[in-house]
């Protein structure tokens, strides 16, 4: 089986092939959503991306969706949404993996608001 470590909370779960990441954290009580998206979100269905996480190695989890790739996709490689990610091997996997002062304002649409005066 599997194990997914759980970098930020130091923990290790064994688990079967092919199980469901966001559901496997949650099960497991890793806090996997920043507030307050722990209480609001989409429930896993790819729609909010508060469920965003970075993973060490894209071989061993299931391939990107459409809907995911263009929730994370352009963030950069190891980038998934836990909801839409089966674990197919061991696995490192950061929760809420941005840096706390940037997040949505990261994305290619908000680049002008880099040459606002400050
Ligand atoms: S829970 Fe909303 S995108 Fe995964």
């Amino acid at each position: 089986m599997p194990t997914v470590r759980f970098v930020k909370q130091d923990m290790t779960i064994e688990c079967p092939v092919g199980t469901n990441l966001r559901q496997l954290a949650l099960d497991n009580e890793v806090d996997l959503y920043a507030f307050p998206a722990n209480l609001i979100n989409c429930r896993g269905r790819a729609m909010c991306g508060t469920c965003r996480v970075k993973i060490d190695d894209d071989r061993a989890v299931s391939q990107p969706t459409k809907e995911e790739e263009k929730k994370v996709g352009w963030e950069g490689p190891g980038y998934r949404l836990a909801c839409k990610t089966k674990v197919l091997a061991d696995i490192e996997v950061i929760t809420n993996p941005r840096p706390r002062n940037q997040g949505w304002t990261n994305h290619p649409t908000y680049k002008w608001m880099e040459e606002l005066p400050h």
